[in-house]
């Protein structure tokens, strides 16, 4: 009997061995590891788009805004954008677009923001993923917001440490399965500094909140100054925004003054 039960502790500690390493496999596997060396391939692809494979499935990554430091400055080009020293990005805003809905692990378990992505934000400014979904145990993290269209702001403040911004639409949640009636608008802080100049405001304090673009139709500017993030993917589709707060200002947009569900909101290291 003494033998028994000693195997049977045996197999448990295997068995157990075995569970954690699977895990542990199973969420480094979900680290989008080729975001590392997305960044070049965008850069030195001729058309700013990179195919590859992630866990068995097609992704197709491309740059949004090509030359948008260009497009910045051709649109602000009567309010002096060579003076004005804000953040600003050659190009602007990575989508990578998978086929089939992939679980992604976007931080560990202390919040810290993937490092590949991390070096995305950092040159492109923001990140957007579609058709993906968080484990489980990182769906019920974080908290759920919605802003009055375009006020635009940044989430923390410069005395908080996590400054990387995360926005979720999960696809298992009964509301956000379906898609949602207002977008997120994204611009560099330059781009803001440049606007509120243009409107009268003159040189802003990229800590506060600022009302921008309101006498404007935004959608114009879609093209050349702001990056928009419908979340109108298709019903049961996944979505995901990262950017960092030090380095763009985001607002929501309110397409025919309808506000929509509010997303999900991450605050990341
Ligand atoms: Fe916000």
């Amino acid at each position: 009997m003494r033998l028994f039960e000693n195997k049977l502790i045996y197999f448990k500690k295997i068995y157990s061995l075995f569970v954690s390493v699977f895990q542990e496999q199973n969420h480094v596997q979900n680290r989008l590891v080729f975001a590392a060396n997305l960044g070049h391939q965008l850069l030195t692809s001729p058309t700013g788009i990179s195919r590859g494979r992630f866990g068995g499935v097609d992704y197709e990554a491309r740059i949004v805004k090509r030359g948008y430091r260009k497009s910045v400055d051709d649109h602000f080009k009567a309010f002096a954008p060579s003076e004005c020293k804000a953040v600003e990005f050659d190009d602007f805003g990575v989508l990578i677009v998978f086929s089939k809905p992939t679980n992604v692990t976007i931080y560990d378990d202390n919040w810290v923001l993937d490092a590949a992505l991390k070096g995305l934000v950092k040159a492109f400014g923001a990140v957007f993923l579609e058709n993906v979904y968080l484990s489980d145990k990182q769906r019920e993290d974080g908290q759920k917001n919605i802003f009055p269209s375009l006020a635009f702001h940044v989430d923390r403040g410069k005395f908080f440490d996590n400054q990387y911004s995360m926005f979720v639409r999960d696809p298992k949640d009964p509301e956000q399965h379906f898609p949602r009636k207002s977008g997120t608008l994204i611009v560099s802080n330059r781009a803001a500094v440049l606007q509120a100049r243009k409107e009268g405001k003159g040189d802003i304090d990229l800590g506060a909140r600022h009302d921008l673009f309101t006498g404007e139709n935004v959608e114009d500017l879609f093209d050349s100054v702001i990056l928009h993030q419908p979340w109108a993917a298709d019903e049961g589709v996944g979505e995901i925004c990262l950017f960092d707060n030090r380095t763009v200002l985001h607002a929501s947009y309110y397409k025919d003054k309808q506000g929509g569900y509010k997303i999900g909101v991450r605050y990341l290291f």
